[in-house]
């Protein structure tokens, strides 16, 4: 029989799931200054997202930012707003999983909670929440809010999720809510309740022990870094024993960031991936967001300088470069070491995205990674 969570992709069992990541801003995923960079003007967005939701692509993850990347162009300024680009693509397209990526330290779960239903009514069902505790102090600074010790931020986010996931659910009976990080809530109440039950689906983006923990608590995905077959092996089934301690019924689920160039020949793929991401990256704004981050986050280890390149060419995430055939093996090598899905992204979107629809994706169909 089928059921309201029938309908978000991102609920598809036995599916690698495929979406978009970073299309929200300017500059996307990337840090370079070739003049083909996504630009993020909403005509493009929409353009997207409908290909995406047409060529069966399963979600639309952005993410969520209020200020510039200070370097050679202010990269990342221009940016909209998640919950409310959510709540547009969901009512321009049919099938694909509408996320938003929300700030638990900016934006209060009242507020998250009533316009995430308002996103799932209005996509009948596709709508997730992506939880964020932030790290950008420039961000905080400019909401007057101070960066909570790493320590703090998920106890904050548990405080923020139980309000959350409690009016989503739909509340008509009133609640108080008490805590050190949200005191005297009085009466809390919230109808309708969102489509899919009891709540939408939950990812949150986290590296850290304390990250993990909080998804055990609260997320359906955890979305995080993918280094190499063998530690995406190992990731996976501490996961899944995590899950397990935890008394899940289902394990997180793990989903990856990565990034595609993908062309007709291998050399073409590997030239243009230097090119945009060495030769024309934007060098000072690496810098002031590698210091930022590894200030503020727990960080797989890596070597400098192959993080600076991941950074440039696709924030941090697993290359997949090549021909279709070398893009479609990158994929199932993700999905064979256990993880549920990535989160893709590409110089220019809307130019980069066809090859991959009409190329790669029969590849994984054959290979019996995904279901559609
Ligand atoms: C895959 C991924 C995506 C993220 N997306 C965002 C984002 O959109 N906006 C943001 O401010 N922080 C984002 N973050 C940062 C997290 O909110 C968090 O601050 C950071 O990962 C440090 O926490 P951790 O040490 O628990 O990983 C992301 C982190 C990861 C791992």
């Amino acid at each position: 029989m089928s059921s309201a969570n029938d309908i978000n992709p991102m609920r598809r069992p036995n599916h690698f799931k495929i979406g978009l990541f970073g299309y929200l801003h300017e500059g996307g995923n990337c840090f370079t200054t070739v003049p083909e960079r996504w630009l993020a003007r909403w005509p493009d967005i929409l353009r997207l997202a409908k290909m995406a939701d047409a060529g069966g692509l399963d979600f639309m993850l952005p993410i969520s930012r209020w200020k510039g990347v200070p370097g050679a162009l202010m990269q990342r300024l221009h940016s909209y707003e998640t919950l409310t680009q959510a709540a547009a693509l969901g009512a321009m397209t049919e099938r694909i999983a509408v996320l938003s990526t929300v700030h638990t330290p900016l934006i209060h779960p009242i507020i998250a909670a009533k316009c995430m239903t308002t996103v799932d009514h209005v996509s009948n069902g596709r709508s997730g929440l992506n939880i964020v505790c932030g790290w950008n102090t420039d961000d905080f600074d400019m909401f007057g809010r101070q960066t909570l010790p790493h320590s703090e931020r998920y106890k904050q986010a548990w405080d923020w999720y139980q309000i959350w996931s409690r009016l989503i659910e739909g509340a008509e009976e009133p609640f108080d809510f008490d805590t050190k990080f949200f005191p005297d809530h009085k009466a809390l109440v919230a109808l309708p309740g969102s489509i899919q039950r009891p709540r939408p689906v939950v990812i949150s983006a986290a590296a850290s022990p304390d990250g993990r923990e909080f998804a055990m608590k609260t997320s359906d995905l955890l979305f995080t870094y993918y280094t190499s077959f063998d530690a995406g092996k190992k990731l996976v089934a501490d996961i899944e024993a995590q899950s397990a301690a935890a008394g899940r019924s289902e394990p997180v689920g793990l989903v990856a960031v990565s990034y595609v160039v993908c062309r007709k020949t291998r050399a073409e793929a590997e030239a243009y991936h230097r090119y945009y991401a060495e030769v024309r990256a934007d060098k000072p704004a690496i810098d002031y967001y590698m210091a930022g981050r590894s200030k503020n986050a727990t960080m797989p280890e890596q070597e400098e300088r192959e993080m600076r390149l991941r950074f440039a060419a696709g924030n941090g995430g697993y290359p997949l470069i090549g021909t279709p055939r070398d893009v479609a093996d990158g994929l199932i090598e993700i999905a064979r070491a256990g993880y549920a899905g990535t989160a893709i992204s590409m110089v220019d979107y809307v130019g980069e995205l066809p090859p991959i629809l009409e190329e790669v994706m029969p590849i994984l169909l054959r290979a019996g990674i995904r279901v559609h």
